[in-house]
C-alpha cells in the first residue's frame, strides 16, 4: 500500500521516475520503500489487457466482455444501466489486477467524419456528462480508477498528434468542455488523460491553463493527469502545466530531465513532489478500494448484461405498417455477412478479445419456428468489394421466396478507426445496390445496420423498416434478435443526428483543416443545434427512436425549485398494445434572448418503461448551471434572466409540450468603460438615477438628452451602440460621461 507520507522517504530520482512508464502499461514502483507498480490498460468498452511484449498486436489480450462501444450504449439515454456497465467493466478490470482503465472517451462529435466517434457518447454536451458521469462512478465503485479522456477539444484523427483546434473560449466551455466538467464534479474520476493536440496553438500536454487553472482550480479535480500514449513533447514544461504522469515509458530519458531541471534550478522541486504526490495517492486509491477482494468475474453473467445493454442501444428508426417486431412464424430471408460476421466494435486501441461473439443469424435461428433462409449477399472484408452478382442472386431468390427479408448492412471494419478520418459517410456501393435488388424481390424488408460513425440513408424512403444497431458488443446478435420478435421493446434515441448529406453537417466547411489548424467555426452549433439554427431537413433528428407502443404526454409542467433548478413534471401514458419504454426529453430555449443561441437543448431526460395502458408521472430536473453559457465578459458561467421555454419531447424535433417559466438571472457587472455601449450603460442598474440628473441639470436643454438615451427614439436607436466616451460630441461633459461610468 502507498502512502502520500513515503514521498519524504524518496531520493529526487524516485520522485521523477514516479512520473512516467516503466513500459507500455506499467507505472514504476519502488521496491526499496514497497511502491508497488499500477497496470493501465484500455478500455472504455471492454479489458484489453495485453499479454506482456505483445504491445503492438492489439487483438492479442486477455478474453474480456466486450459490451457496447459508446456509440452504441449512448443511444439507451440510461445512466442507471450504464453505471451497471461500468460496474462489470470494474469487477473485470479488479480480477485482473488493472489499476486504471483507459476511459471512458467523452469527446463530442464535431464531424460525423472523426473516425473515432465510435468511441464516443454524443454531439451534446449533457447527455455525454451524464452517461461518462454513470460509467465513471460504475467503475471506480469496484477499486479501479477511469481515466477521462481525450482531454480536450480531440475531435479528429486527421493529425491528431499536432493539429490545432482553434476554438473561442465560449465553445469550448459550452460544448467541448461541459462533459468534462459535469463528469470531473460529479464522478470525481481518479486520473484524467490529456490529448494530443493543441488547443489555439499550445499543446495540450503543456498547457496550464487547461490542466491546473481549469481543471484543478476551477473544477477541483484532485487526480492524476497523465498524457495520452506519447502526447508529451517538453517533459519538463509538461510538469509544470500539470502533467504528473508520462505515458508509456520513456526509458528513464525525461526522468533524467526532471532530474537536471531541478538540479539546475530551472524547476522548482515543489512541482515534482506534488507531481509524485499525486501518483502516490492514486496508488493509494487503487489498493485500499474493493478490488482487492475481486479475483475473478462471471462471464455468462456479463454477457447477459452486455445483451441487456445491446438491446437497450438498438435505435428503430422507422417502421411502417408494423412491419416489427417478426412473427416467429414467418418465414425469414437473413441477407448480409454482418448477420453471420457481426461488426460489433471499431478498430484501433479500444480493441476488445470478446470472451464470446453472438451472431445474430444463430439467434434468429434459435428464436424463430418457420423457415429461416441465409444469404450473405456481400462479402464482409474489405472497404468497398465489387459486387458479386452470384451473391445478389442468391439473396434475391431467399428475399423472393420468405414473408420478410431482414437485410444486415453497415460500414466495412476497413472504413472507420482510431488513426483516421472518414472521408464520406455513405455505405458501400456493393451494399446499396443488394438493397435494391432485396427491396424489388421483397418490399417487406427489414435494414439492420451497424456502423461507428453515423451512415447516410438514402434509401429510407424506399424501406418500411430500419433497426439502426450502431455497435452492440460482443451480444448484439443476440440482443438484436430481441429486439426483432419484441422480447424487448426497442428503446434506443439517435445520440447523434442523421443528415440528409455530409454537407449539411455544421463542421463541413472546417472540417478538418489544413497546415496544422481546424476552425471550430461553427462554435457552439454543433450537432443538432447547427441543424435546427439553419432550419435544416434531417433524415433522423437527434433524439429520435421508436417504440413498438406509443406514449402520450400530458399536464406538463415546469417550476423553479428553492435551490433555482427548474423542475418539470409530465405524465406519460401507454397507449398502446405492448410494454415499452420511452426516454423523456427536456429541451430548454429563450426565445428572445440578448445571446447566440440554439434554438434548443437537452438538459434532462428519464427512461420510463410502462406496461400497456399504464400511466407515470415523471419528474425531470433541469439544475440551474445547465442553464447559464459561458459569458466572456466576465469570464463566468451566467444565467440570463428571462422566460424559458421548456420542450418537452420525444426527439429533438418531436415536442410533446411547451411550458413557459421565468428565470431569474445572475447579476453580471460588467465595469463599464469610456467604450462602453450607450445601451450597455443603460443597462446598467445605476445608471438611470445619474442620468435623470445630468438630464434634470440642464433645464430645457435635458429634452434633447431625453431622446439621445431613448432606444424607442429615431436618434436614441442610432445613437445605442455609440461607445459613450464619444459623447462629448453630443454635449455631453467628460465629467458627466465619468458619472455616467461610475454608476
Ligand atoms: C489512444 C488512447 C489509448 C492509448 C493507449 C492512444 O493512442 O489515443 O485512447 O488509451 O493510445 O493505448
Amino acid at each position: 500500500m502507498n502512502d502520500t507520507t513515503q514521498l519524504t522517504g524518496l531520493t529526487l530520482q524516485e520522485k521523477a521516475s514516479l512520473t512516467s512508464g516503466r513500459d507500455f502499461w506499467n507505472t514504476k514502483g519502488v521496491e526499496r520503500v514497497g511502491i508497488e507498480p499500477m497496470l493501465l490498460t484500455d478500455g472504455p468498452h471492454g479489458v484489453r489487457n495485453q499479454r506482456p511484449g505483445e504491445q503492438l498486436n492489439l487483438a492479442d489480450s486477455v478474453p474480456a466482455t466486450c459490451f457496447p462501444p459508446a456509440a452504441g450504449l449512448a443511444n439507451s439515454f440510461d445512466a442507471e444501466l450504464i453505471e451497471r456497465v461500468g460496474t462489470a467493466l470494474g469487477v473485470e478490470a479488479a480480477a485482473q489486477n488493472v489499476a486504471v482503465l483507459l476511459g471512458p472517451g467523452i469527446n463530442i462529435k464535431r464531424s460525423p467524419l472523426c473516425g473515432r466517434n465510435f468511441e464516443y457518447f454524443s454531439e451534446d454536451p449533457v447527455l455525454t456528462g451524464v452517461l461518462g458521469e454513470a460509467w465513471v462512478r460504475g467503475l471506480q465503485s469496484r477499486g479501479v480508477g477511469a481515466s477521462l479522456k481525450h482531454f480536450a477539444a480531440n475531435n479528429q484523427e486527421t493529425d491528431r498528434m499536432r493539429v490545432s483546434s482553434d476554438v473561442d473560449e465560449r465553445t469550448l466551455r459550452e460544448i467541448y468542455l461541459r462533459g468534462f466538467q459535469r463528469v470531473i464534479q460529479r464522478a470525481a474520476p481518479w486520473t484524467v488523460m490529456c490529448s494530443y493536440n493543441r488547443i489555439n496553438g499550445i499543446p495540450v500536454s503543456e498547457n496550464p491553463w487547461l490542466l491546473t487553472t481549469v481543471l484543478r482550480d476551477e473544477w477541483g479535480f484532485d487526480g492524476v493527469v497523465m498524457s495520452d500514449w506519447g502526447a508529451v513533447g517538453d517533459r519538463v514544461k509538461a510538469l509544470i502545466a500539470g502533467l504528473d504522469l508520462e505515458m508509456p515509458t520513456s526509458g528513464g530519458r525525461t526522468d533524467r530531465q526532471i532530474v537536471a531541471a531541478v538540479e539546475a534550478g530551472e524547476l522548482d522541486q515543489a512541482i515534482l513532489d506534488t507531481a509524485a504526490t499525486r501518483m502516490l495517492r492514486l496508488g493509494d486509491r487503487t489498493t485500499n478500494g474493493t478490488a482487492a477482494e475481486v479475483h475473478s468475474f462471471d462471464a455468462d453473467e456479463h454477457h447477459a448484461l452486455a445483451r441487456e445493454a445491446a438491446s437497450r442501444s438498438v435505435v428503430l428508426l422507422k417502421n411502417d405498417g408494423d412491419l416489427l417486431p417478426l412473427n416467429r412464424d414467418q418465414s425469414l430471408a437473413i441477407i448480409g455477412a454482418f448477420a453471420v460476421t457481426p461488426r460489433y466494435q471499431g478498430a484501433g486501441s479500444s480493441l476488445i478479445n470478446p470472451t464470446r461473439l453472438d451472431d445474430a443469424l444463430s439467434e434468429i435461428q434459435r428464436a424463430a419456428t418457420g423457415q429461416v433462409t441465409y444469404a450473405p449477399g456481400f462479402v464482409a472484408g474489405g472497404a468497398d468489394p465489387a459486387r458479386d452478382s452470384a451473391l445478389v442472386a442468391d439473396a434475391v431468390a431467399a428475399a423472393e421466396a420468405s414473408d420478410v427479408a431482414v437485410l444486415f448492412l453497415g460500414l466495412p471494419d476497413e472504413d472507420e478507426s482510431e488513426g483516421f478520418d472518414r472521408r464520406h459517410i455513405d455505405l458501400p456501393d456493393s451494399q446499396r445496390d443488394l438493397l435494391d435488388a432485396v427491396v424489388r424481390a421483397n418490399p417487406r424488408t427489414v435494414v439492420v445496420l451497424s456502423h461507428g460513425g453515423v451512415v447516410a440513408l438514402p434509401f429510407a424512403d424506399r424501406v418500411p423498416a430500419i433497426l439502426d444497431c450502431w455497435l452492440l458488443g460482443q451480444a448484439g446478435g443476440g440482443a438484436t434478435a430481441d429486439v426483432l420478435f419484441g422480447a424487448v421493446d426497442p428503446s434506443g434515441r439517435l445520440a447523434e443526428t442523421i443528415p440528409l448529406r455530409l454537407s449539411d453537417a455544421p463542421s463541413y466547411l472546417s472540417f478538418p483543416g489544413e497546415f496544422g489548424h481546424v476552425r471550430y467555426s461553427e462554435g457552439i452549433f454543433v450537432g443538432y443545434r447547427g441543424y435546427d439554427a439553419r432550419e435544416l431537413e434531417v433524415a433522423y433528428p437527434f433524439g429520435h427512436g421508436l417504440s413498438y407502443t406509443t406514449f402520450e404526454y400530458s399536464d406538463a409542467s415546469a417550476a423553479v425549485t428553492a435551490d433555482g433548478d427548474l423542475q418539470v413534471e409530465v405524465t406519460i401514458s401507454n397507449t398502446g398494445r405492448r410494454r415499452g419504454r420511452e426516454i423523456v426529453q427536456v429541451y430548454t430555449g429563450l426565445p428572445g434572448s440578448g445571446i447566440s443561441r440554439a434554438v434548443r437543448e437537452l438538459k434532462a431526460f428519464a427512461s420510463v418503461e410502462l406496461a400497456s395502458g399504464a400511466s407515470q408521472k415523471v419528474r425531470l430536473v433541469v439544475d440551474r448551471e445547465d442553464l447559464a453559457y459561458w459569458d466572456t465578459r466576465i469570464d463566468a458561467w451566467t444565467v440570463e434572466p428571462g422566460e424559458y421555454r421548456i420542450d418537452v419531447a420525444a426527439s429533438s424535433r418531436d415536442v410533446r409540450a411547451s411550458v413557459r417559466v421565468a428565470v431569474a438571472g445572475d447579476a453580471v457587472d460588467v465595469p463599464l468603460t469610456l467604450d462602453s455601449s450607450v445601451s450597455e450603460v443603460l443597462a446598467h442598474p445605476g445608471t438611470a438615477g445619474v442620468l435623470e440628473g445630468i438630464i434634470a441639470s440642464r433645464g430645457e436643454q435635458g429634452a434633447l438628452l431625453t431622446n439621445l438615451f431613448d432606444p424607442t427614439t429615431e436618434i436614441g436607436m442610432l445613437n445605442a451602440s455609440f461607445p459613450v466616451g464619444r459623447l462629448t460630441m453630443a454635449g455631453l461633459t467628460e465629467d458627466e460621461i465619468a458619472q455616467l461610468i461610475r454608476s
